[in-house]
């Protein structure tokens, strides 16, 4: 456990959302509301088979329609390149096909052709006049996985001891097959670029979590020097991950502009949102656990198989948490991908660990059914003292409190584990419950980031930093942290984000993004005092003239002597003022954690959640009724944005165990279920009672303020902590998300026919 001799500089209180007031005035820009003077529309031609080659492409149609600027395809549309293998966080995109490379269809909706017109509708009109023929090929978007079709050897995750021989013998033994579905990113602002070049440099407007890595992506794949490439993703309706790296619309759109010398906008539709813009992918994970009748673990095995594309690898890494979750001698977790015809997959929420966890903690409930122990007292039982996998301890890991808060919350002393035992009273009368627990975790790491802070003559700050926000919070926090740094009021911080023009900044994801900005930004409020202080005692006339530069501090925004009460000291916009001296500027940076050599801590963090489902056997009616999450992610800057994101989380994994199920049709491999109709995500009226309780045990070893991050962790576990509640509510053990009515007739509780 890291010690801590002094409590770290903490931010206090909860703030609203600085974004929110421009978000519901409209006033907030998304990428598609950048209409710039003469801006033409691009509409993508998208395969109608998923697996093939286009035979031929007829566009002399749609070359004559009103408004048609021009028809792209394979034979005109220029000169685009391959990206270099991304280094660090940098230069990374899922798809790596040009687009228009070949003529081989690999997915059901794969761009074969693009139109630009003056107008949305001129275009879409167009696109639906191009005529293409193929010559089909079988396809394969089947659910089934069989190792026998990996691509590749399984890849070791991890190892430790000899867990074939500790599982064979070992006394008790879970040995269960999960699966989880494809499920589509549905942010619900769509994917859009909007590309315009100058005759030299391209300026794109773009739904992008990672404006750097865009810049990167797009300057290599254009063939222009980087400099030449400006990303501005100033507001996100969310992305999930879909938004992560780029994807093809995004060289159509600066090709097309480049080709027209014109600004061109693409929006990706909804229905393309399945096809286009990734998923995460199915995963079939075996689980092997042998315990000792004690209930103490001896042997993990984790097996996972995830589907990818066909020319991209996309691994979801499903034991991403599998080696550090408890304490087992003797584990092994693999990893193979298989083939099939779809879109490349792509990050979503908690890539790995959702999936991963769904897995696991289902199986740990399943060992401790079998044990006849206590699922919360068998996870007590198993846990580690520090990360057995890296063999490092844990940076803060509050994983037991997180089950003592939650059991206590939860009212888990009035668990009784017989299937069906529980009955609800009251509002509940007359139905069954069902109570399951399940533990979450997430990585906590940190990116390389640079920020810079100005102080100004108004007495106002500007934090700047090319990291966008993705709706989680990010403006928020950094106004929060600048303000309570200086002694200043929130709304006398401006904060600048989104736009490579920037100091590099991290991706908005992994949950990331707070950890790593706030060390930048830190170090870049001491650069800018510095220089504040600088300025202060330089020349006769300066406020603080003949005082030495150390012997000066900041509170409440005014700068005095340490040696004197703040009150004696004089606002720094005074100072600026007097000095004629427009800002004072800092640079900050911190660097990023991932594969940094001596590594002393693991840091990730974890959490508990508890859910509550009832149940009516009669008509197989399932309704989650309750959740307590108990999350431990270090200190909590702003406890409003971030208990909002674990609320969300728990919303979207509702989700994940009982709705988001992306469909394809075998016999041409469309996304049947392409639309938020008929993809079925958790709305309002789903949405049960959620008591989120945050730990707040800083992390020192991360960062100055000791904050993790909050995005992601919430998803993880849940879908487990429902599908373990639907187990004690109906006899039903659903080990393939999502649970189905289908799955509740099998319940024993109803009558057979
Ligand atoms: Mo998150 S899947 O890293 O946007």
């Amino acid at each position: 456990m890291a010690t801590q001799s002094t409590l770290p500089p903490r931010t206090s209180g909860s703030h609203p959302r600085v974004d929110g007031p421009l978000k519901v005035t409209g006033a907030a820009k998304y990428s598609s509301d950048f209409n710039l003077p003469g801006t033409l529309y691009a509409v993508p031609v998208c395969a109608t088979i998923a697996s093939g080659t286009i035979v031929t492409m007829d566009t002399s149609r749609a070359e004559s329609m009103p408004g048609v600027k021009a028809v792209y395809h394979r034979g005109n549309f220029g000169k685009i390149f391959r990206a270099a293998p991304p280094v660090g966080f940098s230069g990374i995109l899922d798809e790596k096909r040009r687009p228009f490379e070949d003529d081989i269809i690999r997915y059901y909706g794969q761009y074969v052709a693009a139109v630009v017109a003056l107008t949305f509708e001129q275009a879409v009109a167009a696109a639906n006049a191009v005529k293409v023929t193929y010559k089909s090929s079988p396809l394969n978007v089947g659910t089934h996985f069989s190792e026998a079709e990996a691509t590749d050897k399984p890849n070791v995750d991890s190892h430790r001891g000899d867990p074939d021989a500790s599982f064979s013998t070992a006394p008790v033994k879970v040995d269960q097959t999960y699966a989880t579905p494809v499920e589509t990113h549905n942010p619900i602002e769509l994917h859009a670029s909007v590309a315009d070049f100058d005759g030299q440099r391209f300026t794109l407007y773009e739904t992008t979590q990672a404006v750097c890595n865009a810049q990167n992506v797009m300057a290599q794949m254009l063939g222009v020097p980087i400099e030449n490439v400006r990303v501005i993703s100033r507001f996100l309706g969310s992305g999930f991950g879909g938004k992560l790296w780029p994807w093809p619309h995004a060289l159509i759109a600066a090709q097309a502009s480049r080709n027209l010398g014109r600004p061109v906008k693409l929006v990706v539709t909804r229905d393309m949102m399945f096809q286009n813009v990734g998923h995460r992918p199915r995963t079939q994970q075996r689980v092997r656990l042998g315990a000792t009748k004690e209930g103490k673990l001896v042997a993990l095995m984790h097996d996972s198989l995830n589907h990818t594309s066909l020319l991209d690898d996309y691994s979801e890494g499903c034991s991403e948490a599998t080696p550090y979750s408890y304490s087992v001698a003797n584990l092994r977790a693999t990893s193979a991908m298989v083939r099939r015809n779809v879109g490349t997959p792509t990050s979503m929420r908690g890539p790995g660990a959702v999936p991963g966890l769904f897995a696991l903690e289902s199986a740990i409930d399943e060992l401790a059914i079998e044990l006849k122990i206590d699922p919360i007292q068998l996870r007590l039982i198993n846990e580690p003292a520090k990360d057995e996998g890296l063999n490092l301890p844990f940076s803060s890991r509050h994983f037991v409190e997180c089950l003592k808060v939650g059991s206590e919350k939860f009212g888990w002393s009035r668990y009784t584990p017989a299937v069906g035992s529980m009955k609800g009273a009251g509002d509940q009368a007359g139905l069954t419950l069902g109570w399951g627990v399940a533990g979450c975790s997430w990585i906590a790491e940190r990116c390389d980031t640079n920020a810079s802070v100005e102080l100004l003559m108004d007495g106002t700050a500007r934090v700047s930093c090319a990291t966008q926000d993705i709706g989680t919070g990010t403006y928020t926090v950094l106004s929060n942290v600048v303000a309570e740094r200086l002694g200043i009021p929130n709304d006398a911080v401006e904060v600048v984000l989104g736009d490579t023009n920037l100091p590099p900044g991290p991706i908005s994801g992994g949950s990331w993004a707070t950890a790593s900005v706030i060390p930048a930004v830190l170090d870049a409020i001491d650069k800018a005092q510095q220089t504040l202080f600088t300025i202060a005692t330089s020349g006769p006339d300066a406020a603080f003239a003949s005082k030495k530069e150390d012997s000066l501090a900041i509170t409440n925004g005014r700068v005095h002597l340490k040696t004197s009460d703040a009150s004696t000291g004089i606002p720094f916009g005074e100072i600026l003022s007097k000095a004629n001296v427009r800002a004072a500027a800092g640079q900050g940076k911190s660097s990023g954690t991932f594969g940094a050599p001596g590594r002393k801590f693991s840091t990730h963090s974890f959490g508990a959640q508890f859910a509550e489902v009832t149940w009516q056997p009669e008509i197989a009616r399932l309704r989650v009724s309750r959740v307590v999450t108990v999350i431990d992610a270090g200190h909590i800057l702003n406890p409003k944005p971030a208990r909002n994101q674990v609320e969300g989380a728990v919303v979207m994994g509702i989700g994940m165990a009982l709705f988001e199920n992306t469909r394809y049709d075998a016999r041409n491999g469309a996304p049947i279920n392409n639309n938020l109709a008929d993809y079925i995500l958790t709305t309002n009226a789903d949405a049960p009672s959620i008591d989120v309780t945050l730990l707040d045990h800083p992390d020192m070893v991360l960062n100055a303020l000791g904050a993790r991050g909050v995005g992601e962790i919430g998803l993880a576990g849940i879908a487990a902590a429902i599908t373990n509640a639907v187990y004690h509510a109906s006899g039903v053990r659903v080990r393939e998300l999502p649970v189905s009515i289908e799955n509740l007739l099998r319940s024993p509780g109803n009558v057979q026919a």
